[in-house]
């Protein structure tokens, strides 16, 4: 038997090696930490504790945010829990109060943060879902000026980001036209490009109260196993002028993340979600995974996929774990 002369071990031999032929990284500045912004004043309370889901006043916000700033945390991401539910939209100024008076504290006390802001119904209607209910279906068309509304009232708050994840068709194009028409051509869209009807979102409905109350989502968010399909909901969302396209689940969903980086040269943002994060937490809670090893390969796999920016529950733990 002849020895072997191509050694790959050779490359792994000591850590420092080993980091000196890293291919990927994963460092605060490619995180983003979502938070649901909720009205008063001293609420900081994580859903279940453990599980990364905080619900937090806008004074409390400013605190929670603060050592993610200074660890170079990549940016915070807003999803409003309004105390009240319409389901025409007319109210959406008054519902949205908590998440832009955030949204201006938040952008006064750091001027440089990246700042997102969720654009969808389903926390704000009585029916939670995404778009607005007309003969007990989903009115595409009906919703996308409500969905342009609050891109406005948002962009007006000092959101550098509108990250639409309703899954409506047309509502890029729709929240650009009236970003610009209010004079808000400065503010980014992230869209949900290929968003699917999964059930990983589990913890996230109960922290933003937006859980469908009749049906499902399956008429406007993807089927689990279309690759076409995909390709076709990113192009479509570049096409209309997305400035950078989100997927989500994550780790579900890296072959069709490998696809639109080979297809697009939109910066790629994946989001973890809530039952991603709680599959981990769950498992290491039963003794049988290391928490942050587990999370840590998640996130690098991401990376490798070609990933550029993570929505993670976990950014705010890794700024908290950074050394200054
Ligand atoms: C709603 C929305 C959902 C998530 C983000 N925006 C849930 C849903 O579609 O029901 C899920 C995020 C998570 O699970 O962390 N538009
Ligand atoms: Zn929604």
């Amino acid at each position: 038997m002849s020895l072997p002369t191509v050694r790959l071990r050779r490359l792994r031999a000591n850590p420092s090696t080993r980091r000196l032929f890293a291919e990927t990284d994963v460092l605060p500045r490619h995180l983003v930490q979502p938070y649901f912004v909720v009205s008063g004043k001293g609420v900081r309370r994580e859903v279940k504790p453990n599980y990364g889901l905080w619900q937090v006043s806008g004074d409390a916000l400013l605190e929670e945010v603060a050592p993610l700033v200074k660890a170079g945390v990549g940016g915070v991401m807003l999803f409003g829990v309004p105390d009240t539910k319409s389901d025409d939209g007319a109210q959406l100024e008054q519902q949205l109060k908590p998440l832009t008076d955030a949204s201006k504290a938040l952008r006064a006390a750091f001027p440089e943060l990246p700042l997102f802001a969720d654009v969808c119904l389903c926390s704000y209607t009585t029916h939670g879902h995404c778009g607005l209910v007309r003969n007990n279906r989903v009115d595409n068309d009906a919703t996308l000026p409500v969905l342009a509304k609050m891109a406005v009232l948002l962009g007006q708050a000092g959101v550098d980001w509108v990250s639409p994840s309703d899954m409506m068709d047309g509502r890029v194009a729709a929240i650009r036209a009236g970003l610009d028409a209010a004079g808000l051509s400065h503010v980014s869209i992230l869209s949900y490009a290929v968003k699917m009807a999964s059930a990983m979102y589990g913890p996230f409905r109960a922290a933003a109260d937006s859980a469908p109350q009749f049906g499902d989502r399956t008429t406007y968010q993807m089927p689990a196993g279309n690759r076409r399909e995909a390709r076709r909901e990113w192009k479509q969302d570049e096409l209309e002028g997305a400035d950078a396209l989100l997927f989500k689940p994550a780790l579900t969903n890296l072959d069709l993340i490998r696809d639109a980086r080979e297809g697009s040269d939109l910066p790629l943002v994946a989001y973890q979600v809530s039952g991603e994060y709680a599959m981990l937490r769950a498992t290491a809670d039963a003794g049988l995974l290391d928490f942050d090893r587990a999370m840590n390969e998640t996130l690098l796999s991401l990376r490798r996929a070609g990933t550029d920016v993570i929505v993670t529950y976990h950014a705010r733990a890794v700024a908290h774990a950074t050394k200054p």
